[in-house]
């Protein structure tokens, strides 16, 4: 075999030492794979003092990224964030380079124009690594079910927060000390709001759909929630209707467009996302010939998203080699993305209410007029934690699937009655 294909390996922190270690220990079973022998030529980074380990030889490390870059036929970009991963991509790409890359702060944002370049520059550009890490989830999605109609996906996408929520649901603890724990373990970053405010599932979120309806999406496309309005009396409260609450992003063709969401969501504990634990990830598929499908697995850490980017980099290889890279992600023409108050699911609701006569009836009209119907209601006979002191119950309202903007007139409306004290909880429910 004589064919050897240079690769720039930008980054070699958590994961790029990972890719290293790959390329060094596997390098036999990868030249078969990949066609060629995949040479590391460079290795970019910021301290080129730091020991980075005994797969990243020491005359490879550089500050120097333009040159690193210009010297690659593959370009490995695992810096992370949007500047200068940005710039280095683009000249890559503009080299004709194929480029591989975790990022998907910066595709969610950018995609739309580095998809564009690299198809101008017949290269690849690949992300499989940028969404529930080792989780083979894209390629799945555009390849494996090109023959189907994907119409909804559902994913847990960040374990740091499903650590959390699942620790809440275990143990009946709250948020606040569940996020100092799992911050002292290490399940957070020392700002965590990307996680806990659900901007990193919304990332996500936008990849799955470009991957799942083929058109181009942008993480401002995506209504986000996070997690910070969970309180340990929904978790209890959605166990004593055996549901979990899970951070989900949600994905899925409507009428006219497509709806993509980040929020807390109830499922049924007989939910196949239902039983993801710990920081683990999971994407749930719905498509109208496949049915349901589940990919389960670690969604982080250096040795797992390291194989989903050896699995692109061999695929780019061998596409780089036989001169056919792949430009079918934005297959579809442009795809509206649809406003949050369109997007129909059913809702539970925490109302505390003060303890008189016709209480119950005087909601349910309040329901009947929005337009939104009550699945089931429940009187709970006691105050939520925190309401207010004159509140003798607490109501707690499942409703079928209706709007977003009927449940907002109906939150709205339900409000101004003078026997209810407050709304505590408004959670939106997926499944059955
Ligand atoms: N960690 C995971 O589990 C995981 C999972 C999925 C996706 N990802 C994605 O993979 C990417 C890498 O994540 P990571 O956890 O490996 O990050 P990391 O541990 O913080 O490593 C980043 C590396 O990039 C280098 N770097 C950063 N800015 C640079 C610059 N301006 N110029 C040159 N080098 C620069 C750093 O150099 P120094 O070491 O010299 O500072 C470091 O080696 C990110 O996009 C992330 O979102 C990570």
């Amino acid at each position: 075999m004589s064919t050897t294909l240079k690769v720039a390996l930008l980054g070699a922190g958590t994961v790029g030492t990972e890719v290293a270690r790959i390329l060094d220990q596997d390098a036999a079973a990868l030249t078969q794979r990949a066609g060629a022998r995949l040479r590391l030529s460079a290795v970019v980074v910021r301290d080129t003092a730091a020991d980075r380990g005994p797969h990243v030889p020491r005359e490879l490390i550089t500050d120097q990224a333009e040159d690193a870059i210009d010297g690659a036929d593959l370009v490995i970009e695992l810096m992370g964030g949007i500047e200068p991963a940005r710039t280095y991509i683009t000249r890559a790409l503009s080299n004709g380079a194929s480029v591989v890359t975790g990022n998907k702060a910066l595709l969610a944002a950018h995609g739309a124009e580095l998809f564009a370049l690299a198809k101008d520059n017949d290269a690849q550009l690949s992300f499989e690594a940028a969404v529930a890490g080792a989780i083979p989830i894209l390629r799945p999605l555009a390849e494996s079910l090109a023959g189907d109609t994907i119409t909804k996906v559902m994913g847990i996408v960040n374990g740091s927060t499903n650590y959390i929520l699942d620790k809440m649901d275990r143990e009946g603890a709250d948020l606040a000390d569940v996020m100092a724990e799992a911050a002292a373990l290490g399940f957070l970053e020392a700002d965590p709001s990307a996680d806990v405010e659900g901007h990193d599932a919304a990332a996500k979120a936008a990849l799955l759909a470009t991957l799942a309806f083929g058109a181009g999406f942008s993480i401002d496309q995506v209504h986000t929630e996070g997690i910070t309005g969970v309180s340990a009396t929904d978790v209890e409260a959605a166990r004593a209707e055996d549901q979990v609450i899970k951070l989900l992003a949600i994905v899925e063709r409507s009428e006219g467009g497509v709806q993509m969401r980040v929020h807390p969501t109830l499922i049924s504990r007989e939910h196949p996302l239902a039983a993801v634990h710990g920081a683990f990830n999971a994407v749930f598929v719905e498509a109208e010939n496949a049915g349901q499908l589940m990919f389960y697995g670690a969604g982080a850490g250096g040795a797992p998203t390291a194989s989903a980017v050896m699995g692109d980099l061999v695929t780019a290889a061998r596409r780089s080699l036989a001169g056919a890279p792949d430009h079918t992600v934005l297959s579809a023409t442009a795809v509206p993305a649809l406003p949050i108050e369109d997007a129909i699911t059913r809702y539970a609701l925490a109302i505390d209410v003060t303890d008189a006569p016709g209480v119950l009836a005087r909601i349910a009209q309040v329901f009947a007029d929005q337009g939104v119907s009550i699945e089931a209601m429940r009187q709970t006979g006691y105050p939520s934690a925190g309401s207010d002191a004159a509140a003798s119950a607490s109501l707690r309202i499942i409703t079928h699937a209706g709007t977003q903007r009927a449940l907002d007139a109906t939150v709205a409306a339900v409000t101004e009655l003078d026997v209810v004290t407050g709304i505590t909880s408004v959670l939106r429910v997926e499944g059955n």
